[in-house]
């Protein structure tokens, strides 16, 4: 008697699981709107992933663009931008070569701030192909999508998100600036985070929490002639004024593809994951010459 209660209870106990685990399945419709170049390559993994168990992936880029090509484990939906693939193609490799040139650094900088702008401009450009293109928009808003994944170091897919009302996940590494910080709301006092750059230690001397409140400041002319395009959109689409950090600010979900074995201690808030080891998904053996180069870096007894 007591075992057939007891039986029964499980019975509803599973029952009750299997209702629940049904529910936490059911297939999602997910809106992914990558960044170009590497950031693109880890985030396929995640989309190869969501399609295994069952949801429904549909990839939104540019006509002309350097990896994001179609697969048989996503939709992909393209729109035009105003650059061949040739202009495409010359831009970015002259924005990679001055990374390696021996120049004088204030040549450097002006090069830098000159390819940056360019590079800036054609993403620009290619947000406004997507979030003018008034077919697409209708399109994407008509497929009632759960979900937006984007990576918003390229923040037209937050600002999509936010126009067609999904929830966003976001999917990055970081975004220049500290606005991902900004947009989480973690705090990140000057005399315990080390900015970026500064090659500052967790534990500072004064000086060097000086030096860490001067480098960002160097990069704000950066993020300003990057990021204002996208607030510009957002304020029009929305018609009101809108701040990039209050559309970061709205995202669900934060995905880091960091590790703090490589990071910085600093406070972090619950909706913000680290999904490092992501970045190794697609792992191949280091050729003969990165090995020589990572073994000069770290000699053989402190890698772990
Ligand atoms: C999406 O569709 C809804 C319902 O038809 C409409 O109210 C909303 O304005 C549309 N949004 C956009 C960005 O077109």
């Amino acid at each position: 008697m007591a075992l057939g209660l007891q039986l029964r209870r499980h019975v509803l106990a599973g029952l009750l699981l299997c209702l629940c685990a049904g529910r936490w399945a059911e297939a999602g419709k997910v809106l992914v709107v990558p960044m170009e170049g590497s950031h693109w390559l880890s985030m396929r993994e995640a989309v190869r992933e969501l399609h295994a168990r069952g949801h429904q992936a549909v990839v939104v880029a540019p006509e002309v663009n350097m990896h994001i090509k179609a697969e048989d484990f996503f939709i992909m939906k393209t729109y035009s931008i105003p650059y061949t693939q040739e202009k495409f193609d010359s831009l970015m490799k002259t924005h990679v070569h001055l990374l390696f040139e021996k120049v004088h650094w204030v040549t450097m900088f002006l090069q830098t701030m000159a390819s940056l702008k360019k590079a800036s401009l054609l993403f620009e450009r290619s947000c406004e192909g997507l979030l003018y293109n008034k077919d697409l928009i209708r399109h994407l808003n008509a497929s009632s999508f759960d979900v937006v994944l984007t990576d918003p170091v390229h923040p037209c897919g937050a600002v999509l998100a936010k126009y067609l009302s999904i929830p966003a996940v976001f999917f990055l590494r970081s975004v220049p600036c500290d606005l991902d910080v900004e947009g989480t709301a973690c705090p990140n006092p000057f005399s315990y985070v080390p900015r970026l750059l500064t090659t500052n230690p967790d534990r500072m001397t004064f000086f060097q929490r000086v030096k860490n409140m001067l480098y960002p400041l160097s990069l704000k002319y950066i993020c300003w002639v990057s990021f204002t395009p996208y607030e510009r959109m957002a304020s029009e689409l929305l018609q009101r004024e809108v701040s990039l950090v209050e559309i970061l600010a709205s995202g669900s979900m934060w995905l880091f593809r960091g590790d703090f074995v490589m990071d910085y201690p600093r406070p972090i808030m619950p909706n913000m994951v680290f999904i490092g080891g992501i970045n190794c998904a697609n792992r191949k053996p280091l050729s003969q010459v990165c090995t020589a180069f990572v073994l000069s870096v770290f000699p053989v007894e402190h890698i772990p």
